[in-house]
């Protein structure tokens, strides 16, 4: 089969989503799959782009971009018609050619104009296969507000929060940080809605820096969320879609440890090597712990409609309650990104893993 791997696109997390094509591109079976790699430039372009892993990498501290200059790739301007697959053309010195045949593809998209349902429903028009939730469960979590929602209606527990627009700051901010004074307890995370990576979330242990982190979060979406923050520890759960009429897979979870150097796990941390922050694959939690987190990860990936895969970020706190943080419906592939890791440690290596979600999209 043929594969496009979409990836860069116009969201703040560009970068973390061609080093995220770059797992892929390492990993994926080329003897089973023949790649196309379309870029997509920060300013909305859909280019061709190389698909030697290399080029995809973290380098002196900078995270890599679609470059520009690329051929400009076509998407099928028609309906896909049964038995007949999807016609790729690029624009070649002004000339239009045929670029390949595609069965799926994969959108290694993290952030708004790609995990967020706006690429899913181009690809829905076009009836292309592909990999991931549908439009409904994509835009829901990619949306912090929403997804929240979701989950507390499905009984699953969260974070408390209070949301805050631009234009409600603009007007009372004040009133609103009173508000926020009055239900919420210190330390505060205030987080874009519609983000990921941690860009623009800021840890405010003191009122006074709550102007600045509310400034921080807007420049990335008028829609924020102010968090109580939670005592607890850091798990993640990856989920795999589960056969036809059965549940999800999860994974044994992992947990993000950070060091007293670290406020939280930022973007800095995350990817760029600030602070210590140790990766433990698997968590080292009790079975009753670990049976909780999975049960409420699969019961999210359920409650959410998420298709594919999803990485389910939770909370365990000292008295063994397990809160929702978010959901990835697009988690990270790099090298410092624990879903891969999660499913290795389950016997499921990066490349089968890989050809797993390609299959999952084709049925
Ligand atoms: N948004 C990043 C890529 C993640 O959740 O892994
Ligand atoms: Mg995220």
């Amino acid at each position: 089969a043929t594969v496009a791997l979409l990836f860069g696109g116009r969201s703040a997390e560009h970068g973390i989503s061609c080093v995220t094509a770059g797992g892929f591109l390492a990993a994926i079976d080329r003897d089973r799959y023949d790649v196309v790699a379309v870029g997509i430039t920060r300013d909305g372009r859909l280019v061709l782009a190389s698909d030697d892993p290399a080029h995809w990498q973290i380098e002196d501290g900078q995270a890599p971009e679609v470059p520009a200059d690329g051929d400009e790739v076509l998407l099928p301007a028609r309906v896909h018609r049964p038995g007949l697959r999807s016609e790729l053309r690029v624009i070649r010195d002004g000339r239009v050619e045929h670029l390949a045949d595609i069965d799926v593809v994969l959108p290694l998209l993290h952030g708004p104009y790609g995990e967020d349902g706006t690429v899913q429903g181009l690809l829905d028009l076009f009836d292309i296969p592909y990999v991931g939730s549908g439009v409904l469960a994509s835009a829901t979590c990619m949306d912090k507000a929403a997804t929240k929602a979701a989950l507390r209606t499905a009984g699953i527990p969260c974070a408390r929060d209070v949301v805050v627009t631009e234009d409600a700051w603009a007007a009372d901010a004040a009133g609103v940080a009173e508000r926020i004074r009055r239900d919420l307890q210190l330390p505060w995370f205030v987080k874009p809605a519609r983000a990921g990576s941690s860009i623009g979330v800021t840890r405010v242990a003191d009122p006074a820096e709550l102007d600045h982190a509310m400034k921080t979060a807007f420049a990335e979406d008028p829609k924020v969320l102010v968090e109580q923050g939670v005592v607890g520890r850091e798990v993640e759960c990856g989920v795999l879609q589960g056969a036809p009429g059965e549940g999800a897979r999860t994974t044994a979870p992992g947990e993000v440890r950070i060091g007293d150097d670290l406020d939280f796990y930022d973007y800095e941390s995350k990817y760029f090597g600030k602070g210590t922050v140790d990766i433990e694959v698997p968590a080292q939690l009790t079975g009753e712990q670990i049976a909780a987190v999975r049960a409420i990860a699969s019961h999210a990936f359920a409650a959410l409609g998420l298709e594919g895969l999803a990485r389910v970020d939770t909370f365990v706190t000292a008295d063994g309650q397990v809160l929702v943080n978010e959901v990835n419906t697009m988690p990270g592939f790099t090298p410092f990104s624990m879903f891969p890791v999660l499913w290795d440690h389950m016997g499921l290596s990066y490349p089968d893993l890989i050809s797993e979600l390609i299959e999952l999209a084709r049925t």
